[in-house]
Formats: structure tokens, C-alpha cells, sequence
């Protein structure tokens, strides 16, 4: 009985952050159309000459996916290397980051 208790709990608390977060991928879908795909490409995918000009990768390369959210996050608000910050609020970016992992 009580380790039934334990294992509900471990359950409920690891749904937790997803939960928290409320990231939704079709919302980070709409902003990265809006703020993103002019230099990151539809569905991610730059084109020929902003990966060759600007070093932007394919967001569904292992180099890129490999990063954590809050990594990824970083540098949607901080901006990255070459890209400058992108002015998006707290849940875009969280949204954001839920549909760039749609693309791996
Ligand atoms: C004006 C062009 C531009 C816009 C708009 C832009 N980016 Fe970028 N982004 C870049 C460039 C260029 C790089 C590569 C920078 C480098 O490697 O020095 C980059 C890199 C990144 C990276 C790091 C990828 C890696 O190589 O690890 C992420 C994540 C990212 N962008 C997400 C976004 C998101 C999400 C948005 C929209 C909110 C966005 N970017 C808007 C130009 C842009």
C-alpha cells in the first residue's frame, strides 16, 4: 500500500515540469513562422545561401538537437553567435523550443 503511495507520487511529480511548463508546440509552430522561418527556413530548414553566408544549421541536425531546452531557449533570448536576440516573450520561447523539437 504505501509503496503504491511512493509510486504515484514519483509519478505525479515527473509530470510536473511538462505540465509547468505548458509549452505547446502548434503555438511555437505560429511564432517561429512569424520570427523565424526568414532566416531559419520552413520546418527549420535554411536555405542554401543563410547556411552559407551565416553558418545557420538545420535545425533537425544532431548538433543542434543535441542541446538542452534550456540551452536552446538561451539562445532564442539571449541570441547566439551570429544571431541576435529574438524579442519573444517567456512562453513563446518555451513554445518554441517544444516545436524546434518537433523538427528532429
Ligand atoms: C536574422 C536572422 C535570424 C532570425 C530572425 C532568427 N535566427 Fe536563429 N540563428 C541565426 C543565425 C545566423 C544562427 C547561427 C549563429 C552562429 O552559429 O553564429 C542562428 C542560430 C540559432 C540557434 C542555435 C542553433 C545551433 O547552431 O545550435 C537557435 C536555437 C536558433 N537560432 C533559434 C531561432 C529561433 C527560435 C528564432 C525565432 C524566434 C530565430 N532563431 C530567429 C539567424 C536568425
Amino acid at each position: 500500500m504505501k509503496k503504491n503511495r511512493i509510486l504515484i507520487l514519483f509519478a505525479v511529480i515527473l509530470m510536473v515540469p511538462s505540465v509547468m511548463l505548458g509549452a505547446d508546440a502548434a503555438a511555437g509552430r505560429n511564432v517561429y513562422n512569424m520570427k523565424c522561418s526568414s532566416c531559419h527556413g520552413a520546418n527549420g530548414a535554411p536555405t542554401a545561401s543563410m547556411a552559407k553566408r551565416f553558418g545557420v544549421k538545420p535545425m533537425n541536425e544532431h548538433s543542434v538537437q543535441s542541446k538542452s531546452d534550456a540551452a536552446l531557449k538561451a539562445a532564442i533570448l539571449n541570441g547566439y553567435g551570429k544571431m541576435k536576440k529574438v524579442p519573444v516573450s517567456n512562453g513563446d520561447a518555451n513554445n518554441l523550443v517544444s516545436y524546434l523539437r518537433t523538427l528532429s
